[in-house]
């Protein structure tokens, strides 16, 4: 298998590099990847990140924070092609989704993507926070990235919130005036957050503008570093191991135990 050798897994202790001269020969296009690691070091992460070890017993489970990680790529990508053809103004906005939906080539399709992806990535957040919860993940050393974790899950509903009301059709505008006057019920900060949401004391063209920018800009510029944040950690960490799964301790290590 063709391998860059800086992403290769490390040899043990004394067997060599593993690669004879023909194995070394099929990797020379891949020297670009060493080029770029000798100027950048990216490698040695990469190669931890690729080898870490997993607990035994691991299962589907653990794959539903990458099924997050995915679902938030696909809103990204689907999100860059909906705002070639949005225009986010209040006379404008839903003629252009109108336009986007009924005349644009693939343009139903992408903009089901987006509406369908968004619930879909909700529900696989709070589903990968319960395993995490359930599994014990939270506890020590990983607390950090719980908390990580609970500010991608506000950021993520926040983004779901932002995006119903870019349509700005009777239904989109109702429902966020029902969301923002709920927030505004909040104790202390609540009314200021109606306000900053509302972008001033009145629900219009200013609040549209400011929805947009929250959710097309300001949000997913916080999730992608934070989602950045929350790998690094899970790979310097490690994965928790699966709580039915029996400690192999030595026994004279147990009787140390209190
Ligand atoms: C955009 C949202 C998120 C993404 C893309 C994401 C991604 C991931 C990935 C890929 C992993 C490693 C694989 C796995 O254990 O599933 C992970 C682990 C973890 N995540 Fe998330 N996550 C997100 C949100 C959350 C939330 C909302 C929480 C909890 C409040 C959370 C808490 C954790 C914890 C504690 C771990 C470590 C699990 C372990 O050690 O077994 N994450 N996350």
């Amino acid at each position: 298998m063709l391998i860059p050798g800086p992403l290769k897994k490390p040899p043990k202790p004394g067997d060599g590099d593993g690669a004879g001269p023909a194995e070394r020969l099929k990797e020379t296009p891949a020297d670009l990847v060493g080029w770029i690691d000798e100027r950048t070091g990216g490698a040695s992460f990469l190669t931890g990140m690729l080898y870490r070890k997993v607990p035994k017993g691991t299962t589907w489970f653990y794959t539903l924070g990458s099924a997050t990680l995915f679902a938030f790529v696909v809103q990204a990508v689907t999100g860059v092609f909906l705002a070639m053809y949005y225009t986010p103004s209040a006379t404008q906005a839903y003629g252009s989704i109108t336009h986007l939906t009924n005349d644009v080539f693939l343009g139903e399709f992408v903009r089901g993507m987006h509406v369908w992806g968004a619930s879909l990535m909700i529900i696989l957040i709070w589903l990968h926070m319960a395993r995490t919860f359930v599994f014990g993940a939270y506890k020590y050393p990983r607390e950090l990235n719980w908390v990580i974790g609970v500010v991608l899950l506000i950021l993520t509903m926040t983004m779901a919130f932002t995006g119903y009301l870019l349509p700005f059709d009777q239904r989109s505008f109702w429902a966020s005036v029902v969301g923002i006057n709920i927030n505004g019920t909040g104790p202390v900060l609540g009314p200021y957050l109606s306000d900053f949401l509302r972008a001033g004391p009145d629900f219009g063209a200013t609040t549209l503008s400011r929805f947009y920018a929250i959710h097309m800009m300001l949000i997913p510029g916080a999730i992608a570093a934070l989602i950045g944040a929350h790998l690094y950690l899970v790979a310097k960490l490690g994965t928790t191991a699966p709580p039915w799964l029996k400690v192999e301790s030595e026994p004279e290590l147990r009787e140390q135990e209190v």
